[in-house]
């Protein structure tokens, strides 16, 4: 299954967390330059699976492969140091601190805003207007969109060859999500691969080249995104109310 075109692989991934057994043998690809949308209803699995991926929580069962290497061993500082940067729902930005200081403690390597490459912040600044807007303000004072924009900005600060997103668009109005879809599809067009937890059907099939939905802590369908957008009796029983 790993194969040169696919970025990341889970071949029967099992993740328990305490007692309860959550993923059941997750096997999912994600190929390299695309954007692959994990679908599914509430409780279906797939934060624990982006968890996983990640190592927050430890496969018991089954492998993760990026780039061709083993990581399921791995510890997150390990696996984010490969090149993958992951924006959890909870988006972990620090309220107190400035836009610019978030920005700079995600830049590991950067010891002030100068140290930030400077093409680099410039690019962020055109994809995220907000977060020039508001380089000096609290994060706290942010709407939920912007916070999401500068959450996203963090994780792209150094380059990165995966970004994996925990529910992007959940609670953005309109022209925030608008913001979002062009700044997701300017990151593809730099050869970002992307991995995007959705609840939102219209964003997803705007967005995925790819998708996989997940029921019951494991995958039940994957394949294109065009294929799965023509198909509304699969989208159906598989999402179910979630449209
Ligand atoms: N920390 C936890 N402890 C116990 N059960 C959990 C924990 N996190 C998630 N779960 C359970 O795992 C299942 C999958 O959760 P999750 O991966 O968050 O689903 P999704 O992101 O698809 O909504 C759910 O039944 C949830 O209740
Ligand atoms: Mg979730």
């Amino acid at each position: 299954m790993t194969t040169s075109n696919h970025l990341l692989t889970l071949e029967g991934v099992q993740t328990h967390i305490g007692a309860y057994h959550i993923l059941h043998g997750v096997d999912l690809v994600v190929p390299k330059g695309q954007l692959t949308m994990l679908l599914g209803r509430n409780g279906a699995g797939k934060t624990t699976t982006l968890r996983t991926i990640m190592g927050l929580w430890q496969a018991s069962k089954g492998r993760v492969h990026f780039n061709g290497k083993d990581i399921t061993a791995l510890r997150t500082p390990e696996i984010a140091a490969l090149g993958i940067a992951y924006v959890p729902e909870t988006m972990g930005i620090f309220a107190d601190l400035t836009v610019k200081e978030n920005m700079l403690l995600a830049a590991r390597a950067a010891k002030n805003a100068d140290a930030i490459d400077d093409t680099r912040l410039k690019w962020i600044f055109q994809l995220f207007p907000a977060v020039e807007k508001f380089w000096n303000h609290p994060a706290g004072k942010l709407s939920g969109g912007q916070k999401q924009m500068l959450a996203v900005s963090r994780a792209i600060v150094e380059p990165r060859e995966l970004l994996i997103i925990d529910e992007p668009s959940k609670g953005l109005a309109p022209v925030m999500i608008n913001n979002m879809i062009d700044a997701f599809a300017e990151l593809k067009r730099s050869g970002v691969t992307l991995l995007l937890v959705e609840q939102n059907i219209h964003f997803a099939q705007r967005l995925g080249d790819s998708v996989a939905v997940m029921d019951n802590g494991r995958v039940v369908h994957s394949g294109a995104m065009a294929a799965f957008s023509a198909d509304t009796q699969l989208q159906q029983s598989l999402l179910g109310l979630a449209l």
